[in-house]
């Protein structure tokens, strides 16, 4: 396999660590976070990379680190909006800020990224956009209306994305899944109740890698999982009454 210019934010630890972990060591990795010691020091074993700090919120950050990738490698064969975080709190418990900043960081960094990224990759001919939305913007769960909303909208703004760039021989996936054993759960749910609740279909990270990681290059629309949310996913299109009941009696783990 050629050389693969990888981007990936939010590559501090999770789902992200993984990602690099596994990777073939030929790929290029450009690897975006908000503390570049931190990254420098997780991946010094890693020759092939570029560690870089910004503040994804920052729309003027974003425009200049894209140039510096571009003028530093020439392309980005993929780019994984993985940078992301959730708080479950009941709808009337959020700051106003609170909500701004997780729009801010999981919606809006993954739409700029997509949009100037795409356009590149377009013009290159290829490419592919990988976007760590959630099963939470498939189905959404009471206690989780923010995060829900932000990744909601993620899956929206690619699921249109990728008709417009198809052509351009880019693809764009969504990649949405259910609980995951990272540190997301530290602020997202500080007592670990509700990682408790969902032990039983929670997902360990290295697997979630993996998964992405058989995708890169591919044009998947979607990558949902686990099989069991991925089915109740289906049946919540079909029958969205009854699932709202089921969601607020039987499957309410918040
Ligand atoms: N864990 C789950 O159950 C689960 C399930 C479905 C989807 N997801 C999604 O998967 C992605 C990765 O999450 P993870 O499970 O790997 O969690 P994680 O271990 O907490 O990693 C999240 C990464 O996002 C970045 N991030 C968090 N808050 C940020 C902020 N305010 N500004 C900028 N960057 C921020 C952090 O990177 P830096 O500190 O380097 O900036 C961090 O490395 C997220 O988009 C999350 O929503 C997670």
């Amino acid at each position: 396999m050629s050389q693969r210019i990888i981007v990936i934010t939010g590559a501090s630890g999770g789902i992200a660590e993984e990602i690099i972990k596994h990777l073939p060591s030929q790929d290029g990795l450009v690897l975006l976070g908000r503390d570049r010691a931190k990254l420098e020091d997780l991946y010094r074993h890693i020759e092939n990379k570029t560690c870089i700090e910004i503040d994804i919120t920052n729309n003027q950050a974003l425009q200049s680190v894209i140039d510096q990738i571009y003028q530093q490698y020439g392309r980005i064969d993929i780019l994984i909006n993985n940078a992301g975080f959730g708080e479950f709190k009941a709808y009337d418990d959020y700051a106003f800020e609170d909500i701004e900043e997780m729009f801010a960081v999981n919606s809006l960094a993954t739409i700029h990224f997509s949009r100037l990224v795409g356009k590149r990759m377009a013009e290159q001919g290829h490419g592919h956009i990988i976007n760590i939305a959630s099963m939470a913007g498939l189905i959404a769960s009471a206690k989780s209306s923010i995060y829900s909303a932000t990744k909601f909208a993620v899956i929206g703004f690619s699921n249109a994305l990728r008709l417009e760039l198809a052509d351009h021989k880019v693809y764009v996936t969504t990649v949405n899944p259910g609980p995951i054993e990272t540190h997301f759960f530290d602020k997202a749910d500080p007592s670990g109740d509700y990682l408790k609740s969902v032990e039983k279909f929670s997902l360990k990270p290295e697997y979630v890698a993996k998964r992405i990681i058989k995708i890169m290059g591919k044009n998947k629309r979607e990558l949902n999982m686990p099989f069991a949310l991925a089915a109740a996913h289906k049946l919540y299109i079909l029958f969205p009454r009854i699932s709202d009941y089921m969601a607020r009696k039987a499957f309410n783990y918040k």
